[in-house]
């Protein structure tokens, strides 16, 4: 009988022994990456390499050992020495709600389909909005990623500022977007994806610390209007993904409200600053932006994917898949901010803001003050670390918890330099004790290091420089 079949695939007494099992290897996982008793943070393999690997393995008759193998093969996020990517060491209670998300499997796109977490999200995005120090009527939506969040923050700005109804006609004339060379290549990919073109994308060179700098924004504004191109939007990092350095949030505020503007703060990695009692100054201007996105998934200790967007005054967030006005809260009987489909990209998405509201509840926003807190006054410290060592050269001083830096050589020149820390970097890889990355800056490779881990400690560092030195010293 088929019923047979589906009661095996749906077995409780399977799903309890197995869930138990994979509770039990997760928990001992933990213990050795965050206590450090695994070595490393990566088994690095190449791609064909780890392709055989699991072509064998579906072929195979094997599926005891299928959680630990992909345990073992991947890269550990929750290791002191993982200072890699900016993605967050999701602290566990949040690995429970992605499971329970999982099982439950409410959408959300209607309120029906997400009672509990809809209604979390309104809760949740509200929090936010307060710490934004907007007024009651701002509104916010979780969606999947930063990536997609600027996007409909960009989509919610054209249908603001520009009069034409280009939801129904499509683009009638060239529009632009300007923000810093520097920032997120995402916020380019949106542009395009809006029909904006190469030319609706206004880049504003960075200064010397690689922030926007914003004295051009007065000529690029002018040049591009002389170029027939209608500005709608500003765009600031906070901060931008190579470098960590934050824009200047104030100045692009008040330039964007003298040329009536819509003002959108790509806060996906430090937008968490919020939280920081002795960071929070990095977001000064913040206020006055119109959208801002913060991402979970990076300085907020969440799994991927979850980003909150954020919109000063509500109505915004209505309107940006409407033309027609009835969505203006204050033309409807009752507003249904409880069915999000109508304002994120997605029609389902994931129970997210379950993330958002258990570590709220639980730990309070103290815990997002200490983790910002910890993380960028350890990048100070590291920053000190680098400039006590003769053969190391730090790219800029660091805004947030990004630091770039690379082995130096007096005899080298820059084209040597930059292979020598290319080789590093692949030494390390394939060492996998560490987990770094590297990024080109002005011509110049430095290794680059995020520190996402909140068990990371000044000792690793050192150890990490110890590293890189033997490595660079073994090439010669
Ligand atoms: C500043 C900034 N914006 C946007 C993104 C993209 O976010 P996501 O990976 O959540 O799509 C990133 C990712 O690193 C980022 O650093």
């Amino acid at each position: 009988m088929e019923s047979d079949y589906f009661q095996k695939i749906y077995d409780n007494h399977f799903f309890d022994g197995e869930g138990r099992a994979v509770i039990a290897q997760l928990t001992e996982h933990l213990e050795y990456n965050i206590h450090n008793t695994s070595k490393k943070t990566i088994a690095w393999k190449s791609p064909e390499e780890e392709l055989n690997f699991w072509r064998h393995y579906f072929e195979s008759g094997r599926n005891k050992d299928f959680f630990e193998e992909t345990l073992r093969r991947t890269t550990h996020i929750h290791n002191p020495k993982y200072v890699g990517h900016q993605v967050a060491a999701p602290a566990p209670i949040t690995a429970l709600t992605a499971l329970v998300g999982a099982l439950l499997n409410n959408g959300g796109a209607v309120f029906e389909m997400g009672m509990a977490t809809n209604a979390m999200e309104r809760i949740v995005t509200d929090v936010l909005c307060e710490k934004m120090g907007w007024e009651a009527d701002a509104r916010g939506i979780l969606t999947s990623g930063g990536t997609l969040a600027n996007l409909t923050a960009l989509l919610s700005a054209r249908r603001a500022k520009i009069d034409e109804d280009i939801w129904n006609d499509g683009l009638t004339k060239p529009l632009g977007v300007m923000v810093c060379e520097e920032a997120h290549y995402c916020i380019e990919r949106a542009a395009k994806i809006m029909g904006l073109g190469e030319k609706g994308i206004v880049k504003i060179p960075a200064s010397h610390n690689f922030a926007m700098d914003v004295t051009q924004l007065e000529a690029a504004y002018a040049q591009a209007t002389k170029e027939g191109i209608t500005i709608f939007a500003i765009v600031g990092s906070a901060p931008s993904t190579a470098t960590g350095a934050y824009d200047n949030l104030e100045a692009i505020g008040a330039f964007a409200n003298n040329y009536n503007l819509w003002f959108h703060v790509d806060g996906a990695h430090g937008g968490a600053a919020i939280f920081s009692r002795k960071y929070r100054h990095l977001l000064n201007g913040i206020e006055n932006a119109d959208s801002v996105v913060i991402d979970g998934h990076k300085m907020m200790l969440m799994p991927t994917i979850t980003t909150a967007l954020l919109y000063r005054n509500g109505n915004d967030s209505y309107a940006t898949f409407s033309q027609t006005a009835d969505y203006l809260l204050t033309e409807v009987d009752e507003e249904d901010w409880y069915n999000l489909g109508k304002r994120t990209f997605e029609c389902t998405k994931t129970m997210m803001s379950m993330h958002w509201f258990v570590l709220l509840k639980f730990y309070g926003e103290e815990l997002f003050d200490k983790f910002v807190t910890r993380q960028y006054d350890l990048a100070k410290d590291f920053e000190l670390l680098l400039e006590q060592q003769q053969d190391f050269e730090i790219a800029v001083s660091p805004a947030s918890n990004i630091i770039c830096f690379r082995f130096v050589k007096p005899e080298l020149n820059r084209g040597e330099l930059n292979h020598l820390n290319g080789q590093i970097r692949e030494q390390l890889l394939s060492q996998g004790e560490f987990y770094l990355v590297q990024t080109k800056l002005r011509g110049s490779l430095f290794l680059r290091t995020t520190l996402m881990s909140p068990f990371t400690e000044k000792q690793h560092l050192r150890h990490l420089l110890q590293t890189i030195r033997a490595t660079a010293h073994s090439i010669n």
